[in-house]
């Protein structure tokens, strides 16, 4: 939006008193605090402690244990053996032993209960909310895997206990932090697609095979009971994050409504059967295998976010950005077009050179060595860790976190009213139209070293 445009909406929303609860220094009503644009004190070191150290977590402590001024002080997972595996990453790393904690299912409320600034969550689903609000309500900021909700009560859980504690709750939405998507949110932002109209995002990921699996790749099968009984999107932020941050969803706009519907399912029970797996390929509620679901934003724009992990097809969360004077499409192949015809590999280059986000430039080729998905992973982190560092707000913040996991819900609740229209929450109450939209940030890397790699 055109700051001329801004400043208008900004004038009239309060001349209007239509968002009479936002006060002065960011204040909301009561005591409560707008956490969006919000900047909690500087730290020197991070003291974080990890919860849940499976194939992903296991990930997160050895990127954490890569900046320097990150102290892992404790880890925790049901499984010894886990925590065990991440000591030795600690240990390769030449990092400090952790405490660790293990064996039963609130074990992790006393690492929460430690002396730490930072609680980092990468537990299955049901865990994240009340991981989260307990280590808000401890006083540490907490980060949390995607989605941070899986209802509409724990999203608002998430954002009332964040504005009355002061604490950070960030959703670990690495996606937003990938090239590609970087780059086409600075294009955005220099104004290259026009005024945004349109985007969608995916998370199509053939997973069948991870799913069914008994060996504790998903420990308790804990994916496969989520997708065993609810049909609708019940992943969408890995599509949804970098389109709504162009988007400047809560900052400016906000999702309003959504329809959704699902198809049959008959991926997962074909894999089943093909592969001699009986038990299933006959189960009545397992999620129908492609959800698509469109959402209205107040300004106008319309978003689609799909969902299948059952389809034997290629990976995609399709990343296309649509606006006045052209688009951006990431899957199957990186593409932007700014008239009728794709632009040439050549003048993708140029593209690139000239667009290349200045978070990606500073931080990519360490990032890249990094690895993670590619190097977002780490780049959320090193960023995650540096604004902590710096107090500086976050990218992030928990509105981000409860709208863009909200879709999960409510895309089941349109799925099973035969694709009824949703109301999506205004997690701001109101105070999107006077939020700032993110900005194209950068970092000093003389701010927050890595150890040498
Ligand atoms: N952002 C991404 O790219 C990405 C990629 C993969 C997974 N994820 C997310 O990361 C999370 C974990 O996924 P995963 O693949 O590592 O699953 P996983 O099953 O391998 O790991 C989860 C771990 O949490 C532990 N755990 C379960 N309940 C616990 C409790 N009460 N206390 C302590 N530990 C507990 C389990 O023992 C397990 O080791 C999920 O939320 C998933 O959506 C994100």
């Amino acid at each position: 939006m055109s700051m001329k445009r801004r400043d208008f909406l900004l004038t009239t929303t309060l001349a209007a008193g239509a968002a009479p609860w936002v006060g002065q220094a960011g204040l909301l009503s009561g005591s409560r605090q707008n956490m969006c644009g919000y900047a909690a004190p500087k730290l020197g070191k991070i003291r974080v402690g990890i919860i849940g150290l499976g194939n992903r977590g296991k990930g997160a402590v050895k990127r954490l244990g890569m900046i320097r001024d990150v102290e892992i002080v404790a880890l925790c997972d049901l499984r010894e053996e886990m925590v065990e595996k991440s000591q030795t990453i600690l240990a390769k790393a030449g990092r400090r032993k952790a405490k660790s904690f293990f064996g039963t299912q609130d074990a992790w409320m006393k690492l929460v209960e430690m002396d730490l600034d930072l609680i980092y969550i990468v537990t299955p689903w049901r865990w994240h909310t009340p991981m989260a609000v307990y280590a808000m309500k401890n006083g540490k900021h907490a980060a949390t895997e995607v989605p941070a909700a899986v209802t509409i009560d724990e999203a608002w859980e998430l954002v009332e206990t964040s504005e009355k504690t002061g604490k950070h709750c960030m959703m670990l939405e690495n996606c937003c932090y990938d090239f590609f998507e970087l780059q086409t949110f600075n294009m955005v932002r220099q104004g290259v697609f026009g005024e945004l109209t349109h985007a969608e995002g995916a998370y199509i990921h053939a997973l069948c095979g991870l799913i069914a699996n008994e060996n504790g790749y998903y420990q308790d099968q804990w994916r496969f009971k989520q997708n065993n009984g609810k049909s609708g999107n019940l992943y969408p932020t890995h599509g949804l994050g970098p389109v709504a941050q162009c988007m400047d969803i809560n900052r400016g706009n906000r999702f309003k409504h959504l329809v959704s519907m699902s198809s049959q399912e008959a991926a997962f029970t074909e894999w089943a059967k093909e592969k001699g797996r009986d038990k299933y390929a006959d189960l009545e509620n397992y999620r129908g295998d492609m959800n698509t679901t469109m959402i209205k934003c107040a300004r106008g724009e319309t978003i689609m976010v799909q969902h299948d992990v059952s389809t034997p097809r290629p990976y995609s969360r399709i990343h296309l950005i649509q606006g006045t004077k052209g688009m951006a499409r990431k899957w199957p192949k990186q593409r932007i077009a700014l008239d009728h015809k794709w632009q040439s590999d050549e003048q993708m280059k140029e593209l690139k050179a000239k667009y290349e986000h200045p978070l990606s430039r500073t931080m990519g080729d360490i990032a890249r060595k990094v690895g993670g998905h590619g190097g977002m992973d780490f780049i959320m982190d090193y960023r995650l860790i540096y604004c902590l560092k710096n107090g500086l707000p976050l990218d992030q913040d928990v509105y981000d976190a409860a709208a863009w996991s909200s879709i999960f819900p409510l895309s089941v609740k349109s799925t099973a009213k035969d694709s009824q229209s949703v109301e999506v929450p205004d997690f701001t109450r109101g105070a999107w139209r006077v939020n700032m939209p993110w900005g194209v940030v950068d970092v000093d890397p003389s701010k927050l070293r890595v150890v040498e790699i």
